[in-house]
């Protein structure tokens, strides 16, 4: 029988164990999750310091590194799980966006793997994946929610209808929030990856250097963002200072570039939530990890009567489990793929169901 005809009169089961793949960045990841809410092993290996070299990520760099690690990561996860693969009940993974050699080593592994098991391949949105870490972190969320969604590449404001239904309430009309970090950092003379290191710079300076606060009422969509003006005026300021042979205090730049990149987003995530009277807020993407927005959303939400679900760092930044988290809802919707998948480099924010 083919490997379609099998799948397709497949039946989900609740408890299913999900093998989740992520792949898209520079982080080879292969997660094992129960029940869409249980993580029973997380692997994750980066090819992060292979870059830093280069001051950002190089896509060929990031193929090759995963083509070598993700077998290892499938076994290490199967291992940690005391789990053999004839365990796993669906095979999800990344299908975009991100890059498209990167996206492929997973996409094609997951094919082999879920054709030779004769299990469902799910295929999952890398942001969707990133909101679905809120379901591992707390085990009772259900929506609705808004989730606050911060990332290298995207950054907005979403409310979650329900498990599947996303309405996205505001963006960024140019550059994602991790990216302005990205970029500070290089202007900074910080290196890859640029987020955690302007945090780290940030810890013992002062907000103290004049900065724009962005599109705080800006009349194309109340909850877009922009990000380059922001950009654009920490490297005008570093630059300025150095032609006029002024130290630049790097602890004060980070800390006021960071405050002015967060507070923005946490004063639009909750807007957005009393508009949509929602009572709960997520954190969804890299920039989550940043203590700064963990720690002022969580005040700022409470002192309005709203609650927060912030997952652990390591389930902001890319991995595997929530990528079987979101595969586990597409499996229970029976949203699988045959083995015509392919990987794209642009999925749609909101996309892929
Ligand atoms: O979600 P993610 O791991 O990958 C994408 O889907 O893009 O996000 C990566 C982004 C990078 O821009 C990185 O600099 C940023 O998240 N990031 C942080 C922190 N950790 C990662 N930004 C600020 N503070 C952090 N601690
Ligand atoms: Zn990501």
């Amino acid at each position: 029988m083919k490997y379609s005809e099998k799948i397709s009169g497949f039946e989900p089961k609740e408890n299913a164990v999900i093998m989740g793949i992520e792949t898209s960045c520079d982080e080879t990841a292969v997660s094992l999750v129960r029940g869409g809410r249980e993580v029973l092993a997380d692997c994750i290996i980066s090819s992060a310091p292979r870059h830093a070299e280069f001051g950002g990520v190089v896509p060929e760099i990031a193929s090759r590194a995963h083509t070598s690690a993700i077998l290892k990561a499938a076994r290490s996860a199967a291992v940690e799980a005391g789990l053999s693969l004839a365990d796993i009940d669906a095979v999800a993974v990344t299908k975009g966006a991100g890059l498209l050699g990167a996206l492929l080593v997973g996409v094609s592994f997951a094919k082999a793997l879920a054709f030779s098991l004769s299990v469902p391949l799910v295929p999952v949105s890398h942001i969707r994946g990133h909101i679905a870490a809120a379901y591992l972190a707390d085990k009772n969320l259900k929506p609705p929610f808004i989730t606050l969604l911060a990332s290298g590449g995207h950054t907005a404001v979403l409310d979650v209808k329900d498990y599947y239904n996303l309405e996205v309430l505001g963006r960024s009309i140019d550059d994602a929030a991790g990216e302005a970090f990205d970029k500070v950092a290089r202007v900074l003379g910080l290196s890859y990856p640029g987020g955690p290191n302007v945090e780290r710079a940030a810890a013992g300076g002062e907000n103290n250097v004049p900065l724009p606060k962005m599109l705080s009422h800006y009349a194309g969509g109340e909850f877009d963002f922009s990000y380059s003006g922001l950009k654009t005026a920490v490297i005008n300021y570093v630059h300025g200072k150095e032609q006029k042979g002024e130290r630049v205090i790097t602890a004060d730049v980070a800390k006021s570039f960071q405050c002015a990149a967060i507070d923005v987003l946490i004063e639009k995530a909750i807007k957005a939530a009393e508009m949509r009277g929602r009572k709960v807020i997520t954190v969804s993407g890299g920039v989550g990890a940043n203590g700064y927005l963990r720690e002022s959303l969580e005040k700022r939400a409470a002192e309005n009567g709203i609650r927060t679900v912030i997952p652990e760092r390591r389930l902001c930044t890319d991995n595997g489990a929530m990528i079987a988290a979101e595969g586990y809802l597409q499996y229970m919707a029976k949203n699988f793929a045959d083995l015509t998948l392919n990987a794209e480099a642009v999925v749609p924010l909101g996309g892929i169901r």
